[in-house]
C-alpha cells in the first residue's frame, strides 16, 4: 500500500509490517527499497523479468517508455543524433559532459592509439571455421583480450578503469571487420588512426589491398548515427549482464564478452537480423496478411520481429530517428527504392492499424529499421547484431564503469521462488526397482 502523502509504502505479511522508503530519482517513478523485506517480514519479493525492479542506481540514460523519452546524460537523443558524433557520445556517456574541443581532440587522439590488435589475436581467427557467426568470433576473442592486456586490469585503480573502456571502444571495432574479413576470405585491414571512428570501421569493412577504398562521407554519417543510437539503453538485458558479470570483480574483457553474448539473442540485439531475414521472407506485401496470422497465432512461434519493447509502449524514439535516416542514406546513395523498405513501411501501417498489436502496445523499435540501413550501407545480414554490440560496448564500459565505482556496490545475487521436492530420504539403486 503506497501512502501517496508519505515517503514510505507500508507492507503487511504474516502479521508483520515494515515501512519501505520510497527513493525518488530525478526523473522517473519512485522507488520502493525493498532491501529489509526478507529481515523484516521473511518474505522475498518475484519479479522474473525484473519487470518492474530498478537494480541500481544510474546517472547515464533515462527512459520514459509512455512518452518515448529517451536522454543521455540528460541530452535528448534527437539532438545527439542530429548533433554530436559517435565519439563525442562516448566521452558523454563515460564522463557525464559533453567534451570541450581540446577534451574531445585529446581523447579522439587517445582512443584511436589503441585501435590496433596485438598481432598473435590473427592467430585466434584461424581456429574459427570461415561460416563460424560473426559474434561467435567477437563474443569468444573479446573474452580472450585479458590475455593479451595483463595492465589496465586493478580496476580498483580510476586510470586501469578507463584504460580498458577506451581499449575495449576502440578494440572491438577491429575484431569485428577482421570477423567479417575472415568470413569473406580478404586479408585483415588495420585500423587508421587518422580517419574518425565510422570512416575507420567502414574502411576496414570494405578496403582491400591494392584498392584506394575511398570512404564515402553519407556512408560514414550514417554509420555514425546508427552506432550513436544503438550506443547505450539503460538497463536492457545485455547491460544488465555485464553489470551482473561486473559485480564479481570479473576482468573487463569478461564482461563485455557476456554482454556480446546477451545482446546475441533474437529477443534483443540479434533481433536487427532476424527482422530482415522476416522482410525478405514475407517477400511482398501479397504476404502481409497470411504472415501476421501466424505471429497470431498462439500456437506458432512466430514474432513481429522489430516489433515491441519492454519499456517503450508508444514508440521508440530512435526507430522514428533511423526510418527518417533510410530514406537519406537510400536516397543519397542514388539506390532505387529498396523494395524491403517500401515492405517495412507497409508491414508498419499494417501493423500499427491492425487491434492485436495496438492492444499489445507493439511498435517498431529500433531493430526494425536498422538493418534496411545497414544493407544499404553494405553491410551482409550476419553482421548486424555484431554492429549493434560495437556501438553498445560504450553503453557497456560506462555502466560498468559506474557499477565498479558504485561505493554501495555488491555482487549480485537473486532468490528464488522453490518449487521443487521437499526433503526425502536418499534411496539406493538395488531398491528403486
Ligand atoms: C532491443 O531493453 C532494451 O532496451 C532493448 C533494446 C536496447 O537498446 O538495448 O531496446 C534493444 O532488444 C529491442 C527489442 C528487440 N527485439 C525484438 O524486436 C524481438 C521481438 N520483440 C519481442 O520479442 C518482445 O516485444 C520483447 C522481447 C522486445 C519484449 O518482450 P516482453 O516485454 O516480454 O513483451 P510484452 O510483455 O510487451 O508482450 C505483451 C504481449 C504478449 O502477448 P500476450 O501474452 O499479452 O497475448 O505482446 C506479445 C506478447 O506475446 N508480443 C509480441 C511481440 N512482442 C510482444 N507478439 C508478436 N510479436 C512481437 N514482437
Amino acid at each position: 500500500m503506497h501512502d501517496p502523502k508519505s515517503e514510505t509504502a507500508t507492507l503487511h505479511a504474516g502479521g508483520a509490517s515494515m515501512q519501505a522508503p520510497l527513493l525518488k530519482g530525478t526523473m522517473g517513478p519512485d522507488v520502493a527499497d525493498l532491501r529489509g523485506i526478507q529481515q523484516n517480514l521473511g518474505i522475498f519479493s518475484f519479479d522474473p523479468g525484473l519487470t518492474g525492479t530498478a537494480t541500481c542506481t544510474s546517472k547515464i540514460t533515462f527512459i520514459d517508455g509512455d512518452a518515448g523519452t529517451l536522454l543521455h546524460r540528460g541530452y535528448p537523443i534527437e539532438d545527439l543524433a542530429l548533433n554530436a558524433s559517435f565519439t563525442e557520445t562516448a566521452y558523454l556517456l563515460l564522463y557525464g559532459e559533453l567534451p570541450t574541443t581540446p577534451q574531445y581532440q585529446a581523447f579522439q587522439a587517445d582512443m584511436n592509439t589503441h585501435r590496433l590488435l596485438n598481432e598473435q589475436i590473427r592467430n585466434f581467427f584461424n581456429g574459427f571455421r570461415r561460416d563460424a557467426h560473426p559474434m561467435a568470433i567477437l563474443c569468444g576473442t573479446v573474452g580472450a583480450l585479458s590475455a593479451f592486456y595483463h595492465d589496465g586490469l586493478d580496476i580498483s585503480q580510476a586510470e586501469d578503469r578507463d584504460l580498458s573502456a577506451r581499449r575495449l571502444i576502440a578494440k572491438v571495432p577491429t575484431i569485428a571487420a577482421w570477423a567479417y574479413k575472415y568470413s569473406i576470405g580478404e586479408p585483415f585491414i588495420y585500423p587508421d588512426e587518422e580517419m574518425s571512428f565510422s570512416e575507420n570501421f567502414l574502411h576496414m569493412l570494405f578496403a582491400r589491398p591494392g584498392n584506394h577504398y575511398r570512404v564515402n562521407p553519407v556512408l560514414a554519417r550514417a554509420m555514425d548515427r546508427i552506432l550513436l543510437l544503438h550506443a547505450d539503453h539503460e538497463q536492457n538485458a545485455s547491460t544488465t549482464t555485464v553489470r551482473l558479470v561486473g559485480s564479481t570483480g570479473a576482468n573487463p574483457y569478461a564482461c563485455i564478452s557476456a554482454g556480446i553474448a546477451a545482446l546475441w539473442g533474437p529477443a534483443h540485439g540479434g533481433a536487427n537480423e532476424a527482422a530482415l531475414n522476416m522482410l525478405q521472407s514475407i517477400g511482398t506485401r501479397e504476404g502481409i496478411p497470411s504472415f501476421l496470422e501466424q505471429v497470431k497465432d498462439k500456437n506458432s512461434s512466430v514474432r513481429l520481429m522489430g516489433f515491441g519493447h519492454r519499456v517503450y509502449k508508444n514508440f521508440d524514439p530512435r526507430a522514428k530517428i533511423l526510418q527518417a535516416t533510410c530514406h537519406e542514406v537510400i536516397s543519397e546513395l542514388g539506390l532505387e527504392r529498396d523494395p524491403l523498405l517500401d515492405l517495412a513501411k507497409e508491414l508498419e501501417r499494417v501493423a500499427t492499424e491492425d487491434d492485436y498489436f495496438v492492444s499489445r502496445k507493439l511498435y517498431p523499435n529500433v531493430d526494425f529499421y536498422s538493418g534496411l540501413i545497414l544493407k544499404a550501407l553494405g553491410i551482409p545480414t550476419s553482421m548486424f547484431t555484431v554492429l549493434f554490440a560495437v556501438a553498445r560496448t560504450v553503453g557497456w564500459v560506462s555502466q560498468w564503469k559506474e557499477m565498479i565505482e558504485d561505493p554501495a556496490g555488491r555482487i549480485t545475487r537473486p532468490r528464488q521462488l522453490y518449487v521443487g521436492e521437499t526433503k526425502r530420504e536418499f534411496v539406493s539403486m538395488s531398491d528403486r526397482g
